[in-house]
């Protein structure tokens, strides 16, 4: 950690954010790695102006505005109206003076408080929203979880970095938040985004599938997910234990093959793999869930043999790109070239 992450980490009260009357946690609160790491990539200074996207506890905005300082501001924008008077509250007995909260959607940002030289959300969007691009100032960081695929659960952690007024740098790091929601979530477990067919059972996980090449094709989703549910089979997963699922999942986002898909397996949780008309193959963490065509099994074998020819390349090797769209900044994974000193002739 850095001195300034640290000091603000030892300046401001966990458990004074968090803590609810019962002892329990806030269910809308971060872990505190995931935090730290993004603080650090997100260079607060003395005297930046911030925009916030999720407060919930609170805990996050004060340790913006200690890194801010008392010449620097904090605007913070929180979805659920609920967590308003609870947040201000504390941050007023926490002594902080610098920050403000408001209600409303974070698509939105916050005008008020713009030019913004630094912008940190805690819940994901699907781009990078035009209206937190209009706010900022020439040279800016973001620092944000977004999607990286038109694909449910495929999200990454991005800071890019903006040189006068341009994107200069991507980078991106596995992890992600709930996704942003202009208003409160009833079904826990369900992606808001590109689910193609989905069912949702008393007290248990739901089950969902997402594939972008079958989202046109009428029926082919719905066909996938119930026989996902009535006649899947299972085996172990064929990476090996020296293999990490996340790094597979990382290159499988910045090759983006036609027939990449994600699942929700009920109580296996999500699975990414392949799926066609005929049939659909997903690893999750320790197995390999199929159905339909041995031909879709063959077609993951061959990605992962692909990727170990590779050199099983993952999260340390990847960056991310930013495409402008109407909607903002669209990101997309891309594998990062050697350098030319390390390319064997
Ligand atoms: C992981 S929590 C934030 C935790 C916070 N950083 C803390 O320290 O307690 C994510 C927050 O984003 C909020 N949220 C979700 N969608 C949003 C949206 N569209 N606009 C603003 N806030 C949103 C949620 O209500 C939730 O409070």
């Amino acid at each position: 950690m850095t001195t300034a992450v640290a000091d603000a980490v030892a300046a401001v009260d966990y458990d004074h954010f968090v803590t609810e009357p019962d002892g329990s946690a806030l269910p809308q609160s971060s872990s505190v790695t995931s935090i730290q790491q993004m603080l650090e990539d997100l260079d607060v200074r003395p005297g930046h102006r911030v925009l916030e996207i999720g407060t919930g506890s609170g805990y996050t905005t004060g340790l913006l505005a200690n890194l801010a300082g008392p010449d620097g501001l904090v605007r913070s924008v929180e979805v659920l109206a609920d967590l308003i008077p609870r947040a201000q509250a504390r941050l007023q007995t926490a002594g902080v003076t610098t920050a403000t909260v408001t209600n409303g959607d974070g698509y939105a940002g916050d005008p008020a408080g713009a030019p913004y030289d630094r912008v940190v959300a805690w819940a994901t969007p699907h781009v990078i929203p035009s209206t937190w691009i209009d706010q900022i100032a020439q040279d800016a960081v973001i620092v944000a979880p977004v999607k990286v695929a038109r694909l449910a659960r495929a999200h990454a952690i991005v800071t890019v970095t903006v040189a006068g007024g341009r994107p200069s740098a991507v980078s991106a790091r596995p992890g992600g938040y709930i996704e942003m929601h202009p208003e409160p979530v009833t079904v826990f477990g369900l992606p808001l985004r590109y689910v193609d067919a989905s069912h949702v059972p008393d007290g248990a996980e739901p089950w969902w599938f997402s594939s972008p090449a079958l989202r046109e094709v009428p029926g082919a989703p719905s066909q996938i997910l119930d026989r996902l549910r009535s006649d899947h089979l299972a085996s172990a997963t064929p990476l090996t234990t020296a293999e990490d699922l996340d790094d597979f999942t990382a290159w499988l986002y910045a090759t983006a093959p036609a027939e990449l898909a994600t699942a929700g397996l009920s109580d296996r949780f999500s699975g990414i793999g392949a799926a066609t008309e005929h049939g659909a193959a997903f690893l999750t963490e320790d197995e390999l869930v199929a159905v339909g065509s041995p031909d879709v099994v063959r077609t993951l074998t061959l990605w992962i043999e692909r990727w170990r020819d590779a050199g099983q390349p993952g999260w340390s090797g990847i960056a991310g790109v930013v495409v402008p769209n109407s909607e903002g900044w669209r990101v997309r994974l891309t594998l990062q070239l050697p350098a030319i000193a390390d390319l064997k002739f």
